[in-house]
Order: structure tokens, then C-alpha cells, then sequence
């Protein structure tokens, strides 16, 4: 005999909708910040807090530096894979904690090289401003578009055709944008390098990036105001990489597995627990409420909630494990509602997993997620780290799952035996910048919070009212009866009448 059979099927998100409550002016969509708790902390100063409730999953094909970098200004965090080797992985971390907004890492030329050459950098680059160092990296001075004749100078050299240091306005040691900026509009000038005491150039701020740059009100750091930078780590190499990214900074690690409730995963939580306690560690990914306990028993100070449903994903159908997101969320939250009650700890619960929609994540936030983590949504953006490609007159980009052969090549090498995969390899439709698109998200999930009454992810904990709703009404919900003519992709061919 089995332990346990549920003979009540588990749900998924897209079968529930959420009912209106009471909106009014407290309630307006301006009113409603969507900041929420990363992870459970007892020190003030290590209460990391996001500003929007999405995280991007720690995948290959979604978050990389740019992603970490982006989507951190943007108010949320990308998890930096694990799948990759330690050394870069850090590498990652480091380039994210060092940013500065608007303070570019800029592509150096020497003085020698011919005009022509130049050009062809140009070209390769996209770059018409460069500055020209010394072999010790001391500002020599700058070329732009302006500063040259392809024709006239193929043969002069960058040096003899620059803009000298004399003549250039420069900044010293500045760290702070709106400095530069004050700078550069004082001095009518459209870019300003930045040197040390020593001459060297350590950044460029260019005027064309500032406004764009000063424009991120959502952004999350941490005490030193950095930007917050979060990774993946996995069961197997954790005792090398997590000392390698704590030295970059990391400010929370998650531990990556499909079956977050194992020993392995108990191993990894308590060891960095005992190593690095002021390091907070997201444990997961788990469905049941004995697997939630588990991993907070272990010290986890948050967990990720979800197994099965991502879009790439084919643990299902190849193990015959899973659960519907919206069910184990329910569940464990319940959990975690009781845990609360005994301990006074209060536990965050990260979605993760088939969340597609905007409205997906307002459901898996009504039910008791604080936040979602999603591969497929950031995948198609310009920040993942991937190629374009232009397949059948679209613009696609790759996806593929950590599970997928594609992935595995790295994780196989090292630790695993498997002779099946998790997940497969596909195209998503590429869908612009994250600036492009996250601002249209938010707008949705704050007029779905204005209409439960809600200003806020706490209070839709307390007072969502969710129905499920029956396949009937899930047609009904769509377009339908009509032949829709506005925003469709189907060509339609209109003749005059007879
Ligand atoms: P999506 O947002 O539906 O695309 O799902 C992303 C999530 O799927 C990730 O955060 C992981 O939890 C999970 N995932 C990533 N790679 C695989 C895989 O290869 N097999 C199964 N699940 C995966």
C-alpha cells in the first residue's frame, strides 16, 4: 500500500481567479508597492528587501551579468547559474558588485594604430568615442566621429589625430553620477572620462547614458550601496564556490536542485550555515509541507516552491514527480503560516516554475508566494545571455532547461551519472529590453492588487478571496465569438462589397 494518495487533483495557477475587493483611493495603483522580503533575516542591516516580486531563474540562457545587473537596477535580482565554472561564475558576481550606473568600462586604444585600423574597431564595436591610453593606461586623450577623414587620414595615426588631454575636460576619482553629470553640463561637453590621481582612466561617463541612468528609482543594493548581487550554488562543488563567491560579495545564494527535499541539500544549507552565517542561504525546490520544514529545519531563510511545471521542463513525464504550482504552494504556505505561528519566523516563498503570465504571478502571490522566480519571461529579453536568431521571419532567442542536454554537457563532465534529461531545448520570441517590457508587468500586477483592495504583497496574503474556476469559464475569459481584427497576428484580407 501506497503511504498517501490524494485523489483531489493538483492545481495549476492558470485555474484560479482572483475576486475584486473593496478599491479606493488607498488602494489606487500608486499607492501599491510591490517590495518584498528575499529572505528571512534576523540582522537589520542584512534585510534584503526586492522592489518587485520577480527574480530571474539561474539558468544558462537567462542570467548572466547583464541580467544581474539589469533586472537588480529594475528592482528585482537574477540568479547567476551555477553551471558554469567557479572562476567565472565569481567573475560575474564581481562585475555585478562593481557596477557603477553610467560609469562605463570603456574600450581603450593605443596611439599607435592607423586611423584605418580605428575604423574597423569602429565598425566591429558599434563605438564612435574612444580613449586613447598609454601602455601604463594613463588618458592620452580622445577620438570621436568628428576628429577624423577616412579618406583624408586613413594613415595618421589615433595620437596624431586625437583630441589631447590638454583639451579635454576630465574628472577626478568621481564615483557619484550626479556629479558627473554637473560636470558635463557645465562644461557643454558630451563625455567625460574619469582618471585617478595617477592619470589613469578608470571610467567614461557619456551624457547621452545619464538620464536613462539616474532613472532607476526601484534599484536594490545593499548597506554599501552596490547593487545586490545573488548566485546559484549546487550540492556537489559548494564547499569551493561558495568561499569564491562570498569573496566577490554574493549577498544570498541559492541552492539549485529539482528535489530541494534530500540530504545532500541538508548537507549544503548547514555547512554554509556554519561557515558563513551571516550569509543567507534560499533552499528548494520543494512541493510538500515535510519538505518545506526540512529545508528550514536546515537553516534555509527562504524556499523555493515548485516542481514539474517549467516551461522547459520534462521531470513529469520522465519521473513521474511534480505537483501543480498553485497546490504545493497552498501547501507549504499553510506550512509556513504554522511554522510562523510556532517560531515568530517568517519564511519567504518563492514561486518558481510555469509562471507565465502577469496574471500567474498575481495568483501565486495571492496564494503565498513572495515573489516569483521565472526562466521563460526573462529568457526573451535582450539581458539573457544569449544570441538572436532569426527563425521563419521572427526574431527568437534560445532557451533551454538546466536539465537539458544542452546544459548537462557542463554538470555531466563534473558530478552526475544520469543517463536521462529534465528538460529540453527550444526558441522563445525575442521581446526587446527589460526596460521594454518589466514596467507593463508591474502596471498589471498593481491594477490586479488596486481591484483585490490591497496595497501591497502582505495584505493580499491576508485578504485575497481566489476562486477555481471550471474550463467554461477559462474560454469565456478569452476573446471569443468574435473574429478579432485589432493586435492579432493573423493576416486578414479586406475586399470592398459587391
Ligand atoms: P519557466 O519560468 O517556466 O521557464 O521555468 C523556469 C524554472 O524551471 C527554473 O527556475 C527551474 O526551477 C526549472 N528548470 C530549469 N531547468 C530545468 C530543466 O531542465 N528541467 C526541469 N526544470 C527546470
Amino acid at each position: 500500500m501506497p503511504k498517501k494518495i490524494i485523489f483531489e487533483p493538483s492545481r495549476t495557477l492558470a485555474e484560479f481567479r482572483l475576486l475584486p475587493g473593496l478599491t479606493t483611493k488607498h488602494t489606487a495603483p500608486d499607492e501599491i508597492t510591490l517590495r518584498t522580503p528575499l529572505v528571512y533575516s534576523e540582522q537589520e542591516e542584512k534585510k534584503y528587501y526586492l522592489n518587485i516580486p520577480m527574480v530571474s531563474a539561474a539558468m544558462q540562457s537567462v542570467s548572466g551579468q547583464q541580467m544581474g545587473i539589469e533586472l537588480a537596477k529594475m528592482g528585482g535580482a537574477a540568479f547567476i547559474y551555477c553551471s558554469q565554472s567557479i572562476a567565472s561564475q565569481a567573475e560575474m558576481i564581481w562585475k555585478i558588485k562593481h557596477y557603477k550606473a553610467g560609469f562605463v568600462e570603456p574600450r581603450t586604444l593605443p596611439p599607435h594604430i592607423k586611423i584605418r585600423e580605428m575604423y574597423d574597431i569602429r565598425k566591429e564595436t558599434g563605438y564612435s568615442t574612444f580613449p586613447v591610453v598609454d601602455s601604463r593606461g594613463r588618458f592620452m586623450g580622445l577620438i570621436t566621429k568628428w576628429d577624423y577623414d577616412l579618406f583624408l587620414h586613413a594613415d595618421n595615426t589615433v595620437g596624431e589625430r586625437m583630441i589631447p588631454l590638454e583639451q579635454v575636460e576630465v574628472g577626478r576619482n568621481i564615483s557619484d553620477l550626479k556629479e558627473a553629470n554637473r560636470i558635463l553640463l557645465e562644461s557643454h561637453k558630451s563625455v567625460l572620462p574619469i582618471l585617478d590621481d595617477t592619470g589613469r582612466l578608470i571610467s567614461m561617463v557619456f551624457r547621452k547614458d545619464i538620464y536613462d541612468q539616474l532613472d532607476y528609482p526601484l534599484e536594490v543594493h545593499d548597506e554599501k550601496k552596490r547593487l545586490l548581487a545573488v548566485a546559484a550554488i549546487n550540492t556537489h562543488d559548494y564547499r569551493d564556490r561558495v568561499p569564491a563567491l562570498v569573496e566577490q560579495e554574493v549577498d544570498v545564494v541559492s541552492v539549485d536542485s529539482s528535489d530541494g527535499h534530500s540530504s545532500y541539500q541538508k548537507d549544503t544549507i548547514e555547512w554554509v550555515g556554519r561557515k558563513y552565517p551571516a550569509l543567507p542561504v534560499i533552499g528548494g525546490n520543494v512541493i510538500t509541507e515535510a519538505g518545506f520544514r526540512y529545508l528550514v529545519k536546515a537553516g534555509a531563510r527562504a524556499v523555493k516552491v515548485g516542481m514539474g511545471g517549467g516551461s522547459i521542463c520534462i521531470t513529469q513525464e520522465q519521473k513521474g514527480t511534480g505537483r501543480g504550482l498553485a497546490t504545493a504552494i497552498i501547501k507549504v504556505a499553510e506550512e509556513r503560516e504554522k511554522h510562523r505561528k510556532e517560531t515568530g519566523i517568517y519564511i519567504p516563498l518563492v514561486a518558481d516554475g510555469g509562471v507565465t503570465s502577469t496574471k500567474d504571478i498575481t495568483v501565486a502571490l495571492a496564494l503565498g508566494a513572495d515573489y516569483v522566480m521565472m526562466g521563460r519571461y526573462f529568457a526573451r529579453m535582450e539581458e539573457a545571455p544569449t544570441e538572436k536568431l532569426v527563425v521563419n521571419n521572427r526574431v527568437m532567442k534560445p532557451y533551454w532547461g538546466e536539465g537539458s542536454a544542452r546544459a548537462r554537457e557542463w554538470h555531466l563532465k563534473r558530478y552526475y551519472q544520469s543517463k536521462f534529461i529534465e528538460g529540453v531545448e527550444g526558441l522563445v520570441e525575442y521581446t526587446g529590453r527589460l526596460r521594454d517590457n518589466l514596467p507593463e508587468t508591474l502596471v498589471k500586477i498593481k491594477a490586479s492588487l488596486s481591484t483585490c483592495g490591497v496595497r501591497n504583497i502582505a495584505e493580499l496574503h491576508q485578504k485575497a478571496q481566489l476562486e477555481l474556476i471550471s474550463a467554461l469559464s477559462i474560454r469565456e475569459g478569452k476573446v471569443h465569438d468574435i473574429m478579432q481584427t485589432g493586435d492579432t497576428n493573423d493576416t486578414i484580407d479586406y475586399q470592398k462589397p459587391e
